[in-house]
């Protein structure tokens, strides 16, 4: 298991243009890239091990994928190939989420499995709602858990509502409503993460999007190919936007960020504490891309209950700056936290009590009392977020994370992206 340190580090200015790409993004271009009979070109394409679990799996679809000076070119099967070995997800709930949607409709006999953390994680929420549409699901728990076999079948259309507001479930039933054989409707309490619609819009397809209400029309033939370069991830970039908002005197840009509304709530959050934030928009293709500015100023206490979706993935490196402002902060209606990579209600709480921060678990959430971070050894649960985000709380007084391979889930380059700031290694 590989321990990364860091030491405390001084007032910095730095211009970050190496961000990993956006992970959300990669998973739906590799996956989406099958939907056309065209060959789909895709830059900048995330190299982390989610992102090359997808691309592998698509592979063993038929797909066939050539890169040619950093660039993919992903050409699709005429028809999805039943693969003779299972499907290995890896650590990617998106993966497998995405993939049950997809393969519910395809002819063939599939099983995904992940590894042992992604075991644990919930996927009847996709199961349940493709079952009743006569997907053939099956999985440890009666569907619940990985790993997931799924028999494809033509399926019925539906009128749906999720109980959450999730891109993952959402996703999943509008890329199996594609292949069903009447329109579909697909309503989420709040909008979710909209990179699905979006792509598949841009690629052709057939929604009609309200908001949080979706009407999907079938494909009645191949979707165009994609032609996209994938922007900076705005959750890989922020665990450096709350560097910059913590260490005194502190200053980052971080360059060609996707700009979307779903992806920069914690950035906006960051701005209500205190920090100042400039957003500087660039591009609008499939997705607004840009500039963030952040530049340290002593932070305040805030109370955090809306739009959860939209910054659930910020939420552990939040809590850092939450530590290091004046006043006690607090997270709502955030029960999906107990479910991603870790239960990261529980990891985040062990791991702010170790460095001398008082913090308090709730059911849907936490409370987090600002002070002063004293040196310490974290542990990463296995969860990528949860060793960046202590690893970005050691620069204020040193400190080392335990297990630190998830890293490379998401984000292979940030240590030496953290290096820059101060010694990490
Ligand atoms: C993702 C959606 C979110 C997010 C995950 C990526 C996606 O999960 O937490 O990291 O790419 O669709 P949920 O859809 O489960 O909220």
């Amino acid at each position: 298991m590989s321990i990364l340190r860091v030491d405390k580090a001084a007032p910095f200015d730095i211009t970050l243009d190496t961000i990993a790409a956006d992970k959300s993004i990669s998973h739906r271009c590799a996956l989406f890239a099958l939907l056309s009979d065209k060959t789909s070109i895709v830059r900048n394409y995330l190299k982390a091990e989610d992102t090359l679990c997808t691309l592998n799996i698509i592979k063993a679809l038929g797909a066939q994928v050539e890169e040619k000076e950093g660039v993919l070119y992903i050409t699709p099967p005429s028809k999805i190939a039943e693969p003779p070995l299972i499907l290995d997800c890896g650590n990617s709930g998106t993966a497998m989420r995405l993939l049950m949607g997809f393969l519910a409709s395809q002819e063939g006999f599939f099983v995904l499995h992940g590894d042992k953390y992604l075991s644990s994680r919930p996927m009847k929420r996709v199961a349940q709602p493709l079952r009743l549409v006569g997907a053939k699901i099956d999985g440890r728990k009666d569907g619940e858990l990985s790993p997931i076999s799924i028999r494809g079948e033509k399926l019925k259309a539906f009128d749906y509502t999720s109980p959450i507001s999730s891109a993952q479930v959402k996703s999943a039933l509008i890329l199996a409503a594609l292949n069903a054989k009447s329109p579909s409707v697909f309503s989420e309490p709040e909008l979710s993460r909209d990179h699905t619609e979006r792509m598949l819009k841009g690629m052709g397809a057939n929604l009609i999007c309200e908001e949080s209400k979706i009407t999907i029309h079938p494909n009645t033939k191949a979707l165009n190919p994609l032609d996209i370069t994938v922007p900076a991830d705005p959750s890989s970039a922020f665990f450096f936007a709350v560097a910059a908002a913590i260490v005194p005197n502190s200053r980052v840009v971080l360059k060609n960020v996707l700009l979307n509304k779903t992806r920069i709530e914690a950035y906006k959050i960051l701005q209500k504490m205190g920090a100042h934030v400039n957003f500087v928009q660039k591009e609008d293709k499939y997705e607004s891309t840009g500039d963030i500015e952040v530049r340290y100023a002593p932070l305040s206490a805030v109370c955090v209950s809306e739009n959860i979706s939209w910054l659930i993935d910020e939420l552990p490196a939040l809590c850092i700056a939450f530590a290091c402002a004046e006043g006690t902060s607090s997270v709502s209606n955030a029960k999906e936290l107990r479910v991603k990579e870790s239960d990261r209600i529980s990891t985040v709480v062990k791991n702010l009590k170790l460095c001398g921060i008082e913090a308090s678990e709730r059911d849907d959430g936490y409370e987090i009392k600002g002070g002063v971070f004293k040196k310490a050894a974290f542990e990463s649960y296995g969860d990528h977020r949860v060793a960046m985000s202590f690893a970005i709380a050691s620069l204020l007084d040193g400190g080392e994370i335990n297990d630190t391979e998830c890293i490379n889930t998401s984000f292979p380059s940030f240590t030496p992206i953290l290096n820059k700031i101060s010694k990490a290694y």
